[in-house]
């Protein structure tokens, strides 16, 4: 067999020990802290029919033209994994009718874009993400964020910076998008041929693109706040007003744009320094999602896993530093402490001790070394003598003093 049929597809990863410890420290963490925002926990599938994709995103996007993992079933329904939590995560919220709004959840999960693999980004990635369902106020907006903050805290992340800006209001959305294709149109021939086509398809996206012709073009043209309506300014208004008394830092970046289409008034990113070229740590805003005849308000934010560790090992947070506490060991000499172990190492577990042996007779030095491995601080000797005295030898492994106890002696130790 080839060595490769032990790795998992490009771009996808195995999560185990040590990573795994930082992992459950973070959903521990955030379960804590969701709790004090009264955020209930959803596990929606990670496969969802297609158009539940195509119509929420927006059919322009790039999630939805090139990324998505899209297949046909048995019985010959499009079918996709899925690409973000929020569509599935509204579509689960409004399947419970009429007491939609005010529905508040979190979901934490694989996530699944089949973009080029590099540094910080993944085909499979998690993200834990909130979705708070209500028409839009400003003040609920800030509130998310400022859940989003305490929870990038409590991981104890240190140098996010969170960049908030607003696309308006759907009724503002002519007006912007003929705004900004007016104030480009001169200047149309300097853009790239792809960039041409974003012109008419999506025009707001030109405004994060990364090429350095349409970023010199970008810098010419007006901020869209110009381009919308008092109502729309006032709310972003409000949401930056509110931040500052909950004393939450954020910048506004008159050029931020999301990559998804649902998106209407606020849309915040954060950013960490620690990251590279991928330093999105997470992305967040206002949306109107329609489904079927339904259109449902919200707002939310989802946090890139991965992109969390790193910049959590970036500042010095490591794995190693979440791993459970090591197990006793208990070594047996001979055949008979070997079967009254096993009847120790039952009862100790159930008192609720970590603990392991060797369910094999092997030499001492060999199960000594076993024990080491687990990183056991106390092992706990048992041979023939010892079960005729009815006592237990218990060896600390930092500095290698033992001592003979008795059973109680023994539980109160342990
Ligand atoms: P997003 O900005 O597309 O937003 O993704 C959120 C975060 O997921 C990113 O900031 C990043 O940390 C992580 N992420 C995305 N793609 C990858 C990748 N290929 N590899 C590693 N990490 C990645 C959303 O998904 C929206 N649903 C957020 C939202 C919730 N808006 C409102 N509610």
């Amino acid at each position: 067999m080839a060595t490769n049929a032990f790795q998992p597809i490009q771009g996808m990863s195995d999560i185990a020990p040590p990573d795994i410890y930082i992992w459950r420290m973070i959903e521990e963490r955030a379960r804590e802290v969701f709790a004090r925002y009264r955020f209930d926990e959803i596990r929606t599938p990670a496969l969802e029919k297609n158009e539940l994709f195509t119509h929420s995103l927006g059919d322009t996007t790039d999630v939805v033209t090139k990324e998505m993992y899209t297949l046909e079933d048995r019985g010959g329904r499009k079918l996709s994994l899925r690409p973000e939590g929020t569509a599935g995560a509204i579509r689960y919220v409004a399947s419970g009718g009429e007491e939609t709004a005010g529905a508040r959840v979190f979901y934490m999960g694989p996530m699944f874009r089949c973009e080029r693999p590099q540094a910080g980004r993944k085909r499979q990635f998690h993200q834990i993400g909130v979705e708070a369902v209500g028409a839009p106020n400003p003040l609920a907006d800030a509130e998310v964020i400022a859940l989003q903050v305490h929870l990038l805290a409590a991981w104890g992340l240190k140098g996010a910076k969170v960049r908030l800006n607003t696309i308006g209001m759907p009724e503002d959305r002519t007006a912007v998008l003929e705004g900004l294709r007016e104030a480009i149109r001169p200047r149309l021939s300097e853009l790239p041929e792809e960039a041409q086509q974003r012109f008419e398809t999506n025009v707001l996206r030109l405004l994060d693109s990364k090429d350095e012709a349409v970023q010199k073009v970008i810098a010419d043209i007006p901020p869209v706040i110009e381009f919308m309506s008092a109502e729309s300014r006032a709310y972003l208004n409000t949401v930056i007003e509110t931040l500052k008394k909950l004393e939450i830092d954020v910048t506004v970046d008159a050029r931020l744009v999301r990559g998804l289409d649902y998106y209407v008034h606020t849309v915040w990113e954060v950013v960490h320094g620690g990251l590279g070229a991928q330093n999105a740590l997470a992305g967040g805003g206002r949306y109107r999602i329609h489904l079927d005849k339904r259109a449902v308000d919200g707002v939310g934010f989802a946090i890139g896993v991965e992109r969390v560790i790193a910049a959590l090992e970036a500042g010095g947070i490591t794995a190693a530093q979440f791993a459970p506490i090591p197990p006793v060991f208990i070594v047996s000499l001979g055949d008979a402490a070997l079967s009254e172990n096993l009847m120790l190492l039952q009862m100790l577990r159930q008192r609720g001790v970590a603990c392991e042996m060797e369910l094999s007779a092997r030499k001492v030095q060999a199960q000594m070394r076993r024990a080491d491995k687990t990183g056991a601080q106390t092992v706990i000797i048992r041979g023939d003598t010892e079960l005729e005295k009815g006592t237990f030898v218990v060896k600390n492994m930092a500095d290698g003093s033992q001592r003979e106890v008795e059973l109680p002696e023994l539980i109160k130790l342990l």
